[in-house]
């Protein structure tokens, strides 16, 4: 029998093995620590997998991440062709999608001045601007960027993407590589990131990529923390060049206490709540990919070990 193990939140695991004990009986649909014959177990769901997994699963057969982003996982400890698969469901880009029309909306709006506005009593009109006047770009065209992008382009917005790779999105300007991302930079009111943590990623919001972006930009950053240099951040909103940032991301997490950010008046901060696994409609999708894989066709979401996404 194939054993599916799954290494995460525990009582979402309940919701994934209701599903599973429906649609795939034959399936022996397993919740961490109960991991039965570790000589069963083809297919592993976890957030982090154990360190051992290659001499503890002989016969794993597909590593996938319970959520988005695989940048939690240490590579080298993994053999070095085991497939890895990200999440990719409809829950989570619903949320991201969510999430991120409600932030760029905010942000277009002029909400958070009005919010501060209020906190002085103050009853101040500011000039109320179309969609169509309002340059969003987003960072990264995955799924999650693309289905955000494609939100956005339905509200009027003016929107890019950038993407180390070439991409077409319907209605966005798309950008690639390196040579596009002044040109992007520089048509980007709203700075949506959405890149995957990888080494060239790393950083990536820092000093000379705020400095290409116009006077008075916003930026969203819900991919991950560490692509974020804080400092410059700080000095970037100080001397106007942002205007506002949104955070759903930071590193650590959870942020430190007495950090800068959780006080700054122009910085709005979420505990990574953009995006989460839904699990009924993930285990849905994992059955699917199952499905693909014992077909022996392309899973969704499928990483390439060398570029780390
Ligand atoms: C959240 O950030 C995820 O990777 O699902």
């Amino acid at each position: 029998m194939t054993t599916f193990l799954y290494k995460s939140d525990p009582a979402r695991g309940q919701l994934w093995a209701d599903v599973f004990r429906r649609r795939a009986p034959e399936i022996d649909f397993r919740i961490w620590p109960d991991v039965g014959d570790p000589a069963q177990v083809r297919f592993l769901a976890a957030w982090v997998p154990p360190d051992d997994i290659a001499t503890r699963f002989p016969n794993l057969e597909v590593l996938f991440s319970s959520g988005a982003g695989v940048d939690q996982f240490d590579f080298s400890m993994l053999p070095a062709t085991l497939p890895v698969v990200r999440m990719v469901e409809p829950g989570i880009v619903n949320g991201m999608v969510e999430y991120m029309t409600h932030a760029v909306l905010d942000l277009h709006r002029d909400m958070a001045q009005y919010r501060r506005q209020q906190a002085q009593g103050l009853w101040k009109p500011l000039p109320v601007r179309t969609a169509g006047e309002r340059r969003v770009g987003v960072l990264g065209l995955g799924s999650l960027g693309k289905a955000v992008l494609a939100q956005l382009v339905g509200l009027g917005f003016d929107c890019a993407g950038w993407s180390r790779s070439r991409h077409e999105v319907d209605g966005v300007q798309c950008h690639a590589g390196t040579e596009e991302l002044p040109a992007f930079l520089a048509r980007t009111d709203i700075l949506v990131c959405l890149l995957p943590l990888t080494d060239s990623t790393r950083g990536f919001l820092d000093a000379k990529l705020f400095a290409q972006l116009p006077e008075g930009a916003a930026l969203v950053h819900v991919g991950r923390g560490p692509q974020l240099v804080e400092a410059d951040l700080l000095d970037a909103l100080e001397s106007g060049r942002i205007a506002e940032a949104v955070m759903d991301v930071t590193d650590p997490e959870p942020l430190t206490s007495g950090h800068a950010f959780w006080t700054h008046p122009r910085i709005q901060l979420t505990p990574h709540i953009a995006s989460m696994t839904q699990p009924l409609s993930a285990a849905e999708a994992m059955l699917d990919n199952l499905a693909r894989f014992d077909a022996g066709e392309p899973m969704v979401g499928l990483i390439d070990r060398k570029l780390g996404y």
